[in-house]
């Protein structure tokens, strides 16, 4: 495999997790056995992530649409974030890793509440990567969420720009993704970082999210580095 060149790196990677479902389906087992090994999953790409060296990885854990699922699953799913939480959290300590998360999470039971922001607390002086977990987010609750915001703030319609607006959106201060990686072979946004993944490169694999590997991480990297971003030039221009 070709090396991936370090003065190149994506400081945004975001992962939209997909396949879950069909894994364990495949394998004559319920969805949630799939949700179970897709931690795993979470765990490898965390790790080779703060590797490589990249500064932001967004994973895309709980959507807003995600709360239609049968209840059990979505318990299932809770529980496993908890039990990942309480677990993980000296692994983030140890690797200098700082967690936060984006979208509503009043939505989620108490206990997840809790957890996630005792290990944000703990975690909220690491310097090193940081990891951002979607949880109860849609990109268009987002917006929605900025722009009432900014009404009840009464900005000046004058003063509103990209960069204004930016400091509304959940991802304040956080770069836009250079690269968003969706697994499972469907190729959809899917509601994830509408505003900010205006001029992402997109990648998508096959891979049910189970089955991602470092290796599979590496070569998106690889492959985000050979393409030319333009942001609207021409190549003469760059
Ligand atoms: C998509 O597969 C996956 C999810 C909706 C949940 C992702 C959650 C985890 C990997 C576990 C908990 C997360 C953390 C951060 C510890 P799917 O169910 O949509 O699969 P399908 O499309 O094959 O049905």
């Amino acid at each position: 495999m070709q090396k991936i060149n370090h003065n190149n790196l994506p400081q945004h990677v975001a992962i939209t997790m997909d396949g879950n479902g069909r894994w364990a389906k495949e394998k004559g087992m319920l969805r949630n056995f799939g949700h179970r090994n897709g931690v795993s999953a979470v765990k490898e790409s965390v790790e080779i992530a703060a590797e490589i060296g990249i500064k932001y990885l967004t994973l895309y854990a709980f959507s807003t649409e995600n709360w239609n699922r049968p209840k059990k699953e979505i318990s299932a799913l809770m529980n496993l974030l908890v039990s990942a939480i309480k677990k993980e959290v000296s692994t983030l300590m140890n690797n200098n890793i700082r967690l936060t998360t984006i979208g509503d999470l009043t939505e989620l039971p108490h206990i997840a509440q809790k957890n996630l922001n005792e290990a944000k607390e703990r975690t909220k002086n690491n310097t090193g990567m940081n990891l951002i977990l979607a949880l109860s987010y849609s990109g268009r609750w987002e917006i929605l969420n900025a722009i009432k915001k900014i009404i009840k703030n009464k900005i000046n319609i004058e003063e509103l720009n990209d960069l204004l607006f930016q400091q509304y959106l959940e991802t304040k201060n956080v770069p836009d993704p250079e690269l968003l990686i969706r697994t499972s072979g469907e190729k959809r946004i899917s509601n994830f970082l509408l505003w900010q993944i205006a001029y992402s490169e997109l990648y998508f694999t096959d891979k049910l999210w189970p089955d991602f590997t470092k290796n599979d991480f590496k070569k998106a990297i690889i492959d985000y580095q050979r393409r030319e971003r333009r942001f609207g030039l021409t190549t003469n221009q760059i």
